[in-house]
């Protein structure tokens, strides 16, 4: 048996997209903006944000993956990288949810050593508790407890990725 329990709902969800997207095109107003969201588990949150997003802005994507099941490989697998140059543009990174900082970490890491003009981080979800890598996020849509969530982009074992919501996924039994 499988339980979700309710932690975010979509009305919840989208009044905070707003909030952080009328942050991001005051920060980014004058910028060269580009917006990098990191497959699959932004996809949702990503769309979202940039429609909300009223400064000139262009996208682009990395796929990126470090979990089977519950857990973190510890590892990223760097499925498909940027198109675009980053060199000299402000590049803010969008991912869904920070748990160990990992995935993140790597991500910056990686992109820092291809000089944008500056580099910044917007995640939904932060799951301070489980932190094993210090990253910093600049931007942090809700901080939540540490429990396995899915919804609304976030997956198990890519299950669940298309509801609206954020709910805990328990396994019962
Ligand atoms: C998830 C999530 C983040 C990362 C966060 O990705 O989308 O990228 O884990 O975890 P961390 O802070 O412990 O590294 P996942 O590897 O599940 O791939 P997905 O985005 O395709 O679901």
């Amino acid at each position: 048996m499988v339980a979700q329990i309710p932690l975010l709902t979509e009305q919840q969800i989208q009044d905070r997209v707003i909030e952080l997207a009328t942050k991001l095109n005051s920060d980014y107003d004058g910028k060269n903006l580009l917006v990098v969201g990191i497959l699959k588990g932004a996809f949702m949150f990503f769309s979202d944000m940039v429609r909300r997003l009223t400064v000139p802005m262009a996208v682009d994507f990395m796929i990126v993956s470090s979990y089977t099941d519950t857990e973190t490989t510890g590892k990223i697998n760097v499925h498909y990288d940027l198109r675009e140059s980053i060199t000299g543009k402000d590049v803010l990174i969008v991912e869904d949810i920070v748990d160990t900082g990992i995935t993140l970490n790597a991500i910056r890491q990686m992109l820092l050593q291809r000089a944008p003009a500056s580099l910044k981080i917007c995640a939904l979800l932060d799951k301070k508790e489980r932190r094993l890598v210090n990253v910093p996020v600049d931007y942090v849509g809700f901080d939540i407890p540490n429990e396995f969530v899915i919804g609304y982009g976030i997956d198990y074992n890519n299950n669940y990725r298309n509801l609206p919501y954020i709910a805990v996924y328990k396994k019962e039994g």
